[in-house]
């Protein structure tokens, strides 16, 4: 999927970290070896969208393109070298996000197991389509490919959590429970546990009991 990049009238014009976050950077930087500093890119993309959460008025955290010249900055590499890893990974949010950012999954697993579906309630549900976000700045829809949990696909990524084995149906309870500020327990949405069969283990029972899976 091509990155969807916030135009320049929605770029603020310049970005800082907040002081706990100056701390949080030298940490980072020091898990590498001397010289080594540009390893912390992506742990530092990933903090600024968190402070970006933490700190815009409405909707979720993203990555100005001030904050990537800013790690540029403290790592020491060409701004290129940030934007080329920022718009890679579809985990960073290059254009402001609403509160909740739905990742829906359509790659062919997730896609044979009904994802069209749950694309469709979430399109109805929330009015928006594929891409675009809601006004209340709530909710955006963002087309991912397979977030590696293919064995409890359908299923989508809401902010850091996985919701799995998804219908239409608990898609629906899914997005009404956030619209309520009171997001459901996250994992699979069937009963089951983990990637377990729904019957419960089918092997390795007196393990599973054992370590109290079951
Ligand atoms: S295909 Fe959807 S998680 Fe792998």
């Amino acid at each position: 999927m091509k990155p969807i990049i916030a135009p320049d009238s929605e770029q603020p014009k310049s970005f800082s970290f907040l002081k706990k976050n100056e701390k949080l950077i030298k940490e980072i930087i020091s898990r590498y070896p001397k010289g080594r500093q540009k390893s912390a890119i992506m742990p530092l993309l990933d903090l600024t969208q968190r402070q970006m959460a933490e700190t815009v008025k409405k909707g979720g955290g993203w990555i100005p393109r001030a904050a990537m010249d800013e790690i540029a900055r403290i790592v020491d590499v060409a701004p290129m070298k940030i934007y080329e890893v920022a718009t890679f990974y579809s985990m960073y949010n290059l254009r402001p996000v609403g509160k909740y950012n739905i990742q829906c999954c359509t790659t062919t697993p997730c896609w044979l197991s009904g994802s069209s579906d749950i694309v469709k309630t979430a399109e109805k549900e929330l009015g928006i389509k594929m891409g675009q976000t809601t006004k209340d700045q709530k909710f955006t829809l963002t087309d991912v490919e397979c977030m590696g949990a293919c064995a409890n696909a359908p299923m989508v990524q809401v902010n850091d959590d996985y919701y799995e084995d998804l219908t239409p149906e608990t898609m629906q309870n899914l997005l009404s429970a956030l619209s309520k500020g009171n997001p459901p327990k996250k994992g699979p949405q069937n009963g089951r546990i983990a990637a377990m069969p729904l019957g419960g283990p089918t092997s390795l029972e007196k393990e599973a009991k054992k370590a109290k899976v079951v």
